[in-house]
């Protein structure tokens, strides 16, 4: 069964709570989290006090991907906060192993990010040592950006990794991701799919666009 993580980052944040019920109603399997600090990308969403309270609306897991620079000193903010899930970018993290280390040891699950441009090989000495690998499939910092379809074949060519290695860590994917290019990413090798503008902004309404994008899954 393929998980929905919905990115809050498309949503109102003035009605916040609302939408993620809606979302949660319709099937959300995580809430996703986009925290970014105008230096590892050009924007500047929001930090721990925000996922404290999305915690108390919510029990889905949260799913935060940290883009972030020196995610280390954060760590701990974050998993007070709620996070079950932590997510740090091997072209943030110069001590990446260490970091993975602290998310685990603080109680939380580890994931590891890598950009379109980044080569696989830079985060395949972590994969047995995460739960999630989150393949960006836009250049980070905000969301609405389109699909870029060269993330195809190094989703594949994670999934074959994994599965020679016999890992059993999530693959998510995350940017530009709706109900027509779903199928392709999902027969790629996807496990998770992030998808922020093609809900939180969608005509049909938040249910609506969860339900076609269930369907679009399988
Ligand atoms: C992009 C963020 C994404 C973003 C996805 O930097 O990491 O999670 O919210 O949004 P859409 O689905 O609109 O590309
Ligand atoms: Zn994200």
């Amino acid at each position: 069964m393929i998980k929905l993580a919905p990115s809050i980052l498309s949503a109102d944040f003035a009605r916040l709570g609302e939408q993620i019920d809606e979302a949660t109603r319709a099937g959300a399997d995580y809430v996703h989290v986009d925290v970014m600090d105008g230096h590892f990308v050009p924007n500047i969403t929001i930090g721990a006090p925000v996922v404290a309270s999305i915690r108390r609306v919510t029990t889905l897991p949260l799913d935060v991907h940290l883009m972030i620079e020196h995610p280390e000193r954060y760590i701990s903010n974050f998993v007070d906060a709620g996070a079950d899930i932590i997510t740090v970018h091997v072209e943030a993290s110069p001590h990446l192993r260490a970091t993975i280390q602290a998310i685990k040891e603080q109680g939380a699950r580890a994931g590891v990010s890598i950009n379109p441009p980044t080569p696989i090989g830079a985060i395949e000495e972590f994969l047995p040592h995460v739960s999630l690998i989150l393949v960006m499939s836009v250049n980070p910092g905000f969301g609405g950006q389109p699909f870029i379809p060269e993330t195809l074949p190094r989703i594949a060519h994670i999934r074959r990794i994994l599965d020679d290695r016999g890992l059993s860590a999530e693959l998510e994917v995350d940017g530009g991701i709706n109900a027509d290019n779903a199928p392709d990413i999902v027969k790629a090798g996807t496990n998770v799919l992030v998808a922020g503008n093609s809900i939180f902004r969608a005509q049909e309404g938040i249910s609506g666009a969860m339900r076609k994008l269930r369907e679009a899954a399988g």
